[in-house]
């Protein structure tokens, strides 16, 4: 059995649930903890929000009562506000784990030079890993961030960046094997993560982007020597696929096929999690997004699609997953094909203006927004 330690952390199976706006909340990664041992870090928070005590903001920061370790990402691009914002999550709100993102390629993120182009400024890239890891030292808690490789193919920063975290301390560094400019469009880069695993053998590395299967994350384990995984779409509508990480890393083969019914029951649980976090009206809201990935393959009628995307209470989502044939064998042809947002690669990354002109940033950050999510 492998695990995988960040810092005093010790994870009992290198699998870790990306962090996902807008779907990895509590009841998501309660869910998920529900199949399979893992990390199962909280959707991306600001850090000047938490600072400045934004109510949008400490409404999502949401523990599940038997979410032992808690995991969150930080966004940030002033040193300050990150190191504060992480001093928060480990005194107040009993935070184990703090991951910081520098890799978001939203146009709203990239413009105040936050995500995925921060790391384009070297030395401000590493006062802000500084800053978190010193903030949140005296805790015992692990810092790691998440990059991808660069702004696009003529810019990758991702080994200047594993070389920045393991000289600032940071416990762990994962890649998405994409550039910003790429979004989430064409194949995840696995190349790029071995290179890094190569480049920084002080710290683990982890392999991020296009774990649709368990058998894809032991291939990627196997191809570049990464110390563990970060499963994102993948998950998506399946939370089963958790169960069969722990399985695999534990040196079975188990792929669970759900049918209809079980995938209604999945469903359900999930709704009903979501509901006990958020309330019924906020909870059946929630589910709606989550309709077309748990069906994504099965033959389930359009109007009933349609109506689940509409549901508004518990007592509607079970007559309507009642209507669905539970019999209904798992499609085959969802084994191992991609899921959730995909898009097009994005001809311009916006930035602040000069962003490029030189590659150092101190002093240069600019406010991010205190709202978070996205
Ligand atoms: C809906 C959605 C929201 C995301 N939000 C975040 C985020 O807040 N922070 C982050 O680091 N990555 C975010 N990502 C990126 C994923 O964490 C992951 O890096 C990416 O999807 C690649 O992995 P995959 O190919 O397994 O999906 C998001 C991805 C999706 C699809």
């Amino acid at each position: 059995m492998t695990s995988l330690r960040l810092g005093n952390l010790e994870i009992a199976t290198p699998v870790v649930l990306a962090p996902m706006a807008g779907v990895t909340n509590a009841a998501f990664r309660r869910l998920c903890a529900e199949q399979g041992a893992g990390l199962y870090v909280c959707e991306m928070i600001t850090s000047r929000g938490l600072v400045e005590g934004d109510q949008h903001t400490k409404d999502m920061l949401v523990f599940d009562e038997l979410e032992t370790v808690r995991s969150v990402q930080l966004y940030g691009t002033d040193p300050v506000y990150v190191g504060k914002a992480t001093e928060i999550l480990c005194a107040e709100y009993g935070v184990a784990h703090v991951d910081l993102n520098f890799g978001c390629p939203v146009p709203k993120v990239t413009r105040k030079g936050g995500g995925g182009v921060l790391p384009w400024k070297r030395n401000l890239l590493g006062e802000i890993l500084r800053h978190a890891v010193k903030a949140a030292e005296p805790f015992g808690v692990p810092v790691t961030m998440k990059t991808r490789k660069g702004i696009d193919e003529e810019r990758l920063t991702f080994l200047d960046a594993g070389r920045i975290a393991a000289e600032s301390g940071v416990a762990a560094i994962a890649l998405h094997g994409r550039t910003v400019s790429q979004a989430y469009s064409g194949v995840a880069d696995w190349d790029a993560i071995a290179e890094l695993k190569t480049a920084v053998p002080e710290i683990p590395v982890l392999g991020n982007g296009d774990i649709w299967e368990a058998a894809d994350a032991l291939r990627m384990m196997d191809q570049t020597g990464v110390d563990g995984v970060v499963i994102g779409r993948g998950c998506l509508g399946r939370p089963w696929l958790f169960r069969d990480l722990a399985s695999a890393f534990a040196g079975e083969t188990v792929e669970t096929l759900p049918n209809l019914g079980e995938v209604a029951a999945m469903m359900r649980r999930h709704a009903e999690l979501l509901c006990e976090h958020m309330g019924e009206e906020r909870g059946c809201k929630e589910i709606r997004k989550h309709v077309a990935w748990y069906l994504k393959g099965f033959g389930a009628g359009g109007d009933t699609r349609r109506d689940l995307g509409l549901v508004k209470t518990l007592a509607d989502l079970d007559e309507l997953l009642d209507r669905l044939d539970p019999n209904e064998p798992f499609p085959a042809s969802e084994l191992g094909a991609p899921r959730g947002r995909q898009g097009a690669p994005r001809h311009k990354v916006v930035m602040p203006e000069g962003w490029l002109d030189d590659t150092d940033g101190i002093g240069c950050a600019i406010p991010e927004d205190t709202v978070s999510g996205g």
